[in-house]
C-alpha cells in the first residue's frame, strides 16, 4: 500500500486547478441508465471511485469509454443486459446505491447490494426505500440485496423526505423523470450536485423545477434523450486546497472556484481571520503570517458547512489561537481522524458527536494512519503545518477522491511525495 510523505514548515504560493466534482459525477454517471442514447461528461474528475462506477455500469451492460485521459466520459446504455448491481462492487462505495431509481425507472426492477457495514435491516436506505415506494415500487430485502420491481412502471407522487438525504434525493430525482405524472419531493438535498444533476438531466429532456430549493417538482416524460454535461467544480477538493495555505502559510489561488460552492465555509475562515477574495479565475486564499483564530463549526445539509470538510477544518483548528468546538451532525462516527491528529500533537476531545480542540503552536510530524477518504486528506493537511516528516499510511482512500494530491500541493511548494508500497 503507498503512503505519503509530507516535510512541513514550507508557506505555498501559486496556483491549484480543481477538478469535477467527485460526488457529482458519481450520480452523472447513473443518470445514462435513464436513456439508450450517448451521455457525454465532461469535466469528470480521474479517481478510483470513478472506476468503481465505470465497473458497475458495464456490469450491467452499459458502455463507459474514459476519453482525453480520463476528463471525458462518452457513455451509452443502449443495450442493458442485466439489473443487478452486485455485491463486489457496491460493497466497494456505497454510492453504486444510485443505480437503483434509475433502473426501476428504465427497466421497472432492480437488485441492488446493500451497502457494506449496514446496520440492522435497510436503515441506511430507508429513506430511498420510502421514496421509491411511494411512487408505486415493490421492495423487498432479500440476501443482503433490495428487490425492487415496479409493475407497469413508477407513478409520479408527493414525498416528504424525513431527512434530506443527498443520495434519497437524487435516486428519487432520477426515478421521477420517467414516472406516470409529477412528483414532488418535499426536504429534498440542496447540494450543488443536486442542481447539478437536474441539469444534465433536464439536458436529456427531463421536465424540472426547483433544484436547490427544498421542494423539486419533475414532471414524468416517456423518454430522455442523449446530451453532453459538464461537471460541476468539486466543491470539497476546493476546500481542502483552501485551507492548505491557511494551514501552511502563503497565498494560493483555486481555478476554477466558486464562491457560492463554500459559502458557509468560507463565512467560517473570513470569522477564522482568513482573506479569501474572488478572483478572475478563481478564489485566492491568504494567510498573512499570524495564526488563525479558532472558531465553531457545526455541520448541516448544504447550504450549511459541510461534514466533507470537517476532517480538514479540525486539521486546521489544530494549530488556531485559542479553542474551538466542532459538532457532526450528519454522520455518527466521524472524528476518526482525531486519535491520529493527536500523535501529532494536536489536542482533542471527543464526546459523542463533539469534539473540542485547542490549538497548539506547532503539530509535530509522525507517522499516521488514513481511516478513510477525507481524514486522510486532513492528515496531509495537518503534515504541511508540522515539524519534521510526517507519513500517512494506507493513502488508497486518497485515490477514491483526490486526483494528483501530491501533484497539486508540490506545485505550489509544498515537500510532499509517494512512497510506493507492495
Ligand atoms: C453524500 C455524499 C457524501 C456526503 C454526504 C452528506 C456522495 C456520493 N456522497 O452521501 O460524501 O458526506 O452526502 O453530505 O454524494 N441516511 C439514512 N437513511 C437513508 C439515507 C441516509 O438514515 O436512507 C442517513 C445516513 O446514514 C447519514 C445521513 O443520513 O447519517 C446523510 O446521508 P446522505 O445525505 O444520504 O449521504 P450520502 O448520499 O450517502
Amino acid at each position: 500500500m503507498d503512503s505519503i510523505v509530507v516535510q512541513g514548515g514550507t508557506p505555498l504560493r501559486g496556483q491549484i486547478p480543481i477538478a469535477g466534482a467527485k460526488n457529482a459525477c458519481l450520480t452523472l454517471m447513473p443518470a445514462t441508465l435513464l436513456s439508450d442514447e450517448p451521455l457525454t461528461l465532461t469535466n469528470a474528475p480521474r479517481l478510483s471511485d470513478i472506476g468503481t462506477m465505470k465497473l458497475l455500469l458495464e456490469s450491467l451492460g452499459a458502455e463507459v469509454s474514459a476519453l482525453s485521459d480520463g476528463k471525458v466520459l462518452a457513455m451509452s446504455s443502449h443495450g442493458l443486459t442485466s439489473t443487478r448491481a452486485d455485491y463486489d462492487i457496491v460493497r466497494k462505495m456505497r454510492a453504486s446505491n444510485l443505480v437503483l431509481g434509475p433502473l426501476l425507472a428504465r427497466e421497472h426492477q432492480a437488485i441492488v447490494s446493500l451497502p457494506g457495514g449496514c446496520a440492522i435491516g435497510a436503515r441506511p436506505m430507508d429513506i430511498h426505500i420510502d421514496a421509491l415506494t411511494a411512487m408505486g415500487a415493490e421492495i423487498d430485502l432479500r440476501d443482503g440485496y433490495l428487490h425492487a420491481v415496479a409493475r407497469g412502471g413508477l407513478k409520479g407522487a408527493r414525498i416528504a423526505l424525513r431527512f434530506a438525504s443527498v443520495g434519497a434525493t437524487e435516486n428519487t430525482l432520477m426515478a421521477a423523470t420517467l414516472a406516470k405524472g409529477t412528483t414532488i419531493i418535499d426536504n429534498a438535498a440542496r447540494e450543488p450536485e443536486i442542481v447539478d444533476l437536474a441539469r444534465c438531466l433536464r439536458a436529456m429532456g427531463a421536465q424540472i423545477e426547483g433544484e436547490g430549493t427544498p421542494s423539486i417538482i419533475i414532471q414524468g416524460v416517456d423518454r430522455l434523450h442523449g446530451a453532453t454535461h459538464a461537471v460541476v467544480t468539486d466543491r470539497i477538493e476546493l476546500g481542502t486546497y483552501m485551507l492548505a495555505p491557511v494551514i501552511a502559510g502563503g497565498e494560493v489561488e483555486c481555478l476554477g472556484g466558486r464562491l457560492d460552492l463554500v459559502a458557509a465555509f468560507a463565512e467560517r475562515l473570513h470569522a477564522a481571520g482568513i482573506e479569501v477574495t474572488e478572483t478572475a479565475k478563481g478564489l485566492k486564499v491568504r494567510r498573512n503570517g499570524e495564526r488563525p483564530r479558532a472558531v465553531d463549526v457545526i455541520t448541516e445539509p448544504f447550504p450549511g458547512f459541510p461534514t466533507d470538510l470537517q476532517a480538514q477544518m479540525m486539521a486546521m483548528l489544530c494549530t488556531a489561537e485559542g479553542a474551538s468546538v466542532l459538532e457532526e451532525r450528519i454522520f455518527e462516527n466521524r472524528f476518526m481522524h482525531a486519535p491520529e491528529l493527536g500523535r501529532m500533537g494536536a489536542r482533542i476531545d471527543v464526546q459523542g458527536g463533539v469534539a473540542r480542540v485547542t490549538g497548539v503552536d506547532r503539530l509535530r510530524g509522525a507517522p499516521v494512519m488514513a481511516t478513510d477518504l477525507r481524514a486522510s486528506v486532513s492528515l496531509i493537511l495537518a503534515g504541511l503545518a508540522a515539524e519534521g516528516e510526517t507519513i500517512v499510511n494506507r493513502v488508497y482512500h486518497l485515490d477514491r477522491g483526490y486526483e494528483q494530491v501530491e501533484q497539486k500541493l508540490s506545485a505550489v511548494g509544498a515537500r510532499i511525495n509517494r512512497v510506493k508500497g507492495i
